[in-house]
């Protein structure tokens, strides 16, 4: 990197987050009730989607645990696809593989697709695009990084559960979003929510 290129980024370009505030709280029709430590959160997805107009046919969501933000999600997209290892992680309380029971709990949900597999594997072999993708796996810099780099390469929105509580995660999204110039927020409240859109979001935003 060149010496111009580093003052540029330090002292002019330097990615930083904008507070998201909601003009709007919509609770979602389905809802599902099992502990989550996202509940809340479902109240301002609808606004996110509304304010950089991004479109509702499919979303992906690294990190399902018991299904809550999927399900949120299945109320505004045509296709939901959850990918875990229903396996838990250093920061959750549950280790043990629930795949089967969370599958057959959400089974109701028609639009709602769920894939036992890490990341790492399902990024090798997805080349889709998404409207939205959803990136709550464990709250670790590596791992969210790479994890949300790529979701920021195949979607037009991304966001990132636990900004405020994992400073890991918060610096790992302002460095997907120095990687790639996508704008990045940040909504403080429920553990924090961190939202990258690129550049046709930041098009059609509303305010
Ligand atoms: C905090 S929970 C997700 C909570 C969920 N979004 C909700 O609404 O309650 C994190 C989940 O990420 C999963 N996970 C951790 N590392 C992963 C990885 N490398 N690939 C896929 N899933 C992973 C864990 O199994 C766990 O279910």
């Amino acid at each position: 990197m060149n010496i111009s290129k580093v003052i540029r980024e330090t002292f002019f370009n330097k990615p930083d987050f904008k507070l998201y505030e909601p003009s709007k709280l919509t609770k979602p029709e389905k809802l599902l009730d099992v502990i989550s430590a996202w509940k809340g959160l479902e109240l301002i997805i609808e606004d996110i989607l509304d304010e950089f107009s991004i479109g509702r046919e499919n979303c992906i969501e690294f990190g399902v645990e018991f299904g809550y933000s999927t399900v949120v999600f299945s109320n505004y997209f045509k296709k939901v696809t959850g990918v875990d290892t229903f396996e838990g992680d250093i920061h959750t309380d549950n280790k043990e593989n629930h795949y089967e029971q969370t599958k057959e709990k959400l089974s109701v949900y028609k639009n709602i697709e769920l894939f036992k597999s890490d990341y790492q594997n399902w990024i090798f072999k997805d080349n889709s695009r998404y409207d939205f993708a959803h990136v709550d796996i464990v709250h670790t810099y590596k791992e969210t990084f790479e994890c949300g780099l790529w979701t920021a390469n195949h979607s037009d929105c991304t966001i990132f559960h636990d900004t405020e509580s994992f400073p890991e995660v918060k610096q790992a999204v302002l460095d997907i979003a120095k990687a790639t110039g996508q704008s990045v927020y940040n909504y403080p409240n429920h553990y924090g929510l961190g939202i990258l859109v690129d550049k046709k979001g930041m098009k059609n935003r509303k305010r």
